[in-house]
């Protein structure tokens, strides 16, 4: 794939303008992403024979059932006597009906469908009907038919899920298989017994959304990816390979661990060896571990060792570091030898050093790196919790775009596709657990995350929890918190870990904690840090800014909040508050801002009609608000100017307006139609303002660097829209069912110039080897559905996201305004490639 150029925009029958292009905003972000090929899943590579696999994505059907009434629910719990002879499950076998079942393929999140229900209960998870006074949106069943070959008789089989929300209970052939509660971590059934082997099998999931496991959006049903997975009786153990690298001057020393498992009735002899790849699939090192005999059912050696742990060493000279600037992977082949090869997988790792310190914060091989991070929850524009693998990446590279480097994944464990695009496209992660407890459930979830992910180079940090406020305040707290970071320093000794705590700073909770996280609460880390000079501090939540993207001045009444850096609840603070006070302290190691993404639910400082939040530093789409350039100015390392608001103000002619600035240069000179309006210099961490009397035509910032112009933005008055603009970011994908083009849709001035304020509803029509899986506008206002294919231009900007089906061809793409009352825009297309790619394997 390669990068967007102008000449494959042309080619494409894109109508980009030259200035869109000179902009260059649009186009760098594409460029960012198109740079790395598409995202392969996380998982993808460890397939590697004898073991499969197996995306088990498509092809499956859904029924909406019903939390209370039997008779809506396929007669599930009709009478206590479900659970009392294995087997008797109907609905899992070659018996049942499925033919009036809706067929989809995950992931899928059956709660962005549903209408918003004005009910203030709702509100903190966006207004959507689920929990127990919706029994009836509230379950969802999904099922799949798949055959399973004689031949993988004597195989193990398991199911895989990611995460699914919520309260999983899984069917296989009649037979209850088991049940999972939360709705992050992943789970994993072995199948083989039940199978029918050489036949048709029957998979029924039922999940309940009933209950939540947090306060804000949250999704329903499978949302993330599904695999079948096929070893030997002899195979590794799931997520025990690890690669741990520690670096001393050039040398990495790479502690290579595993457990190999034997499923069967006779001990069976193995040899486990290591491949060492580097970048460029290089091999670099090898390590042999010997030959042992494992007993049977056993994860232990008959004889010789008695930890079922395998280990070797080795060392690399001058390796190729991670950082956000390169992020270089290396990958460890792990075989496990009979007389044949019984089992492989691949494990990617990256080699870099991380050290929290509570004097001088954060380093990175060696050199302080301040933490430039924003918190994001898991949900986007059309899709809500299901994200194909594409978005994860198009978000990572948005938010590269501002300068960030780092990224919390609040408040749960994330898919691996994020984890995936942070590692390969260079973006550290503060990565959270759901449940800050250590009872069974929660200490089950920590060490499926840090197993999952111990070998991820992106992830800088364990966070054990958010604001648990009122456990941090009791006794027991302490003892949670021991228990739970000794635990995730058994399994990952390389990492430290860090809880977000709020009321509890003077409590004896943070003292297990290798860094103290601080959410919001300014007054309190300079005596907090001089009480506890020893512990290493990080901002684990800030900022909580609120703007409605292009909304310039506050309404109440149409829930708009002003998009100038000055509007936050009582808790929190503005971009520039909280950047000025942590960048000016070396011992903080820096901190995430409250949020990169809007997400729905949370719709702060307003109720309904508010259904998202207005959090983001770019809305629920991944369009850019204001503040956007103030993090791009102060974290990036380009040149900025970003001059706001619009310039399309006709009814406030002779009126003052505030002109804000954003930029990193020496100063910015401001015009109106050619009028000096005074030039000023800009301060570190601080935006520009003049007051200028309205008239309409061009407002123009000129910035300085070293006497020079280096920068100049400009915002022109616009007419209304007389034509649409759409841009994709990719016009060739991917035909692997998977692949997304995202595009974005404007409304132009008779000019070409996009019109800030356009509004127009427009529709879409998708045809050929694709269709559209959502639509978005970053209104965090809009009840329009999510799903249909029209939807309003909120301030000039909508967006649609088209997937590709598994035949190569081509998509169009048409928005046209036919539902739209005022005068109509003429059409416009833009048509996409699919290109054929090798498929991942998948369940047939
Ligand atoms: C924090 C909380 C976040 C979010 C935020 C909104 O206290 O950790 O989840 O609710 O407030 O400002």
């Amino acid at each position: 794939m390669s990068a967007l150029t102008r000449r494959d925009l042309l080619r494409s029958g894109l109508a980009l303008s030259a200035s869109t292009l000179a902009a260059g905003r649009l186009s760098r972000a594409h460029a960012l992403l198109a740079a790395y090929p598409t995202a392969p899943s996380a998982d993808a590579g460890i397939g590697i024979a004898p073991r499969e696999h197996l995306l088990f994505d498509f092809g499956w059907k859904f029924f909406p059932g019903h939390a209370t009434d039997p008779g809506r629910d396929l007669g599930f719990g009709k009478n206590q006597g479900d659970f009392a002879k294995s087997g008797d499950f109907e609905f899992a076998s070659e018996k049942f009906d499925d033919s009036k079942w809706r067929p989809l393929n995950l992931p899928h999140d059956w709660a962005v469908e549903l209408p918003f229900v004005h009910d203030d209960e709702l509100q903190g998870h966006g207004y959507k009907p689920l929990g127990r006074r919706y029994p009836e949106t509230s379950v969802g069943w999904y099922r799949r038919v798949f055959d399973i070959p004689k031949e993988d008789a004597g195989r193990r089989v398991s199911v895989l899920f990611d995460g699914a929300f919520r309260d999983a209970l899984v069917f296989l052939n009649g037979y209850f298989i088991g049940r999972n509660d939360n709705g992050y971590a992943p789970f994993c059934f072995d199948l083989t017994d039940f199978l029918n082997y050489g036949g048709k099998n029957y998979l029924v999931v039922r999940m309940d959304a009933s209950f939540g496991d947090g306060w804000f959006y949250e999704g329903a049903g499978i949302y993330r990816h599904v695999w079948l997975i096929k070893t030997d009786a002899l195979h590794l153990k799931q997520w025990e390979s690890y690669v741990r690298p520690k670096l001393r001057g050039n040398t990495a020393t790479l502690r290579l661990g595993t457990i190999v498992r034997n499923e069967s009735d006779a001990a069976d002899g193995c040899r486990i060896r290591w491949q060492v790849f580097d970048p460029s699939g290089k091999a670099v090192a090898a390590a042999d571990a010997g030959i042992m005999l494992v007993a049977p059912h056993s994860e232990m050696a008959v004889e010789g060792s008695d930890a079922a742990q395998i280990l070797a060493d080795v060392t690399l000279k001058n390796p190729a570091l991670w950082s956000p600037q390169t992020p270089n992977l290396y990958s460890a082949l792990i075989t496990v030898d009979g007389t044949k090869i019984r089992d492989a997988e691949r494990v990617t790792f990256g080699i870099r050093d991380i050290k929290w310190d509570a004097d001088k914060g954060f380093f990175l091989n060696g050199k302080p790196v301040k933490i430039k991070g924003t918190c994001n929850h898991q949900d986007h524009a059309g899709v809500g919790a299901a994200l194909p693998d594409r978005l994860q990446w198009y978000r990572v590279a948005v938010l590269k775009e501002m300068g960030s480097n780092a990224v919390r994944t609040s408040h749960n464990m994330p898919t691996p596709e994020w984890v995936e695009a942070c590692d390969r496209l260079g973006m550290m992660m503060m990565c959270e657990t759901r449940q800050m407890s250590s009872n069974p459930e929660g200490m089950a979830q920590l060490e499926a995350m840090v197993k999952r992910y111990r070998n991820s180079p992106s992830i800088i940090l364990w966070s054990m929890g958010n604001e648990e406020w009122i456990m941090m305040k009791q006794p027991q707290s302490e003892r949670v918190i021991a228990d739970m970071v000794a635990r995730a320093h058994e399994l990952d000794p390389t990492r430290a870990c860090t809880a977000a705590v709020n009321e509890a700073f003077e409590t004896h909770f943070p003292d297990a904690l290798d860094v103290m996280g601080f959410n919001y609460n300014l007054n309190v880390p300079d005596n907090w840090h001089q009480a506890h000079p020893k512990k290493a501090c990080v901002g684990s939540e800030t900022a909580s800014t609120v703007a409605t993207r292009g909304i310039y001045s506050t309404d109440k009444l149409r829930n708009w909040v002003s998009a100038y850096d000055m509007n936050y609840p009582g808790w929190a603070e503005t971009a520039e508050q909280w950047w000025t006070y942590y960048a000016a302290r070396e011992w903080l190691a820096g901190g995430f801002a409250w949020t990169g993404f809007d997400y729905r639910g949370e719709p702060t400082p307003y109720g309904w009609p508010s259904i998202n939040s207005q959090f983001g530093i770019v809305d629920m789409c991944g369009f850019p608000k204001d503040d956007f350039y103030f993090y791009k100015a102060w974290w990036g390392s380009e040149p900025v100017v970003h001059l706001f608001p619009h310039w399309n103000w006709d009814e406030r002619e002779g009126e003052p307006i505030s002109v804000w600035v954003h930029s990193n240069l020496d100063s910015v000179e401001l015009f109106l139609n050619g009028k000096s309006q005074g030039s000023q210099k800009v301060q570190p961490f601080k935006h520009l303002e003049w007051k200028v009397n309205y008239e309409p035509g061009v407002i123009e910032a000129r910035g300085m660097k070293d006497g020079k112009i280096v920068v100049t933005e400009k915002r022109e008055t616009t007419g209304d829209p007389v034509a649409l603009r759409l841009t994709a970011d990719r016009t060739e994908i991917n035909a692997d069912g998977e692949d997304l083009a995202i595009l974005r849709v404007e409304g132009l001035d008779q000019d070409g110039r996009p019109v800030p304020t356009a509004n127009n509803l427009i529709s879409f029509n998708v045809t050929g080897e694709g269709r559209l899986i959502g639509v978005g506008n970053g209104d965090p206002n809009c009840q329009e559905s999510d799903k249909e294919s029209k939807r309003s231009l909120f301030n000039g900007l909508a967006q649609v996201i088209v997937q590709a089906s598994r035949t190569p061809g081509t998509i169009t793409v048409e928005a046209y305004t036919a539902d739209w009352p005022g005068p109509k825009l003429p059409p416009v297309r833009v048509t996409i490639t699919t290109k054929k790619v090798e498929l991942r394997p998948s369940v047939g």
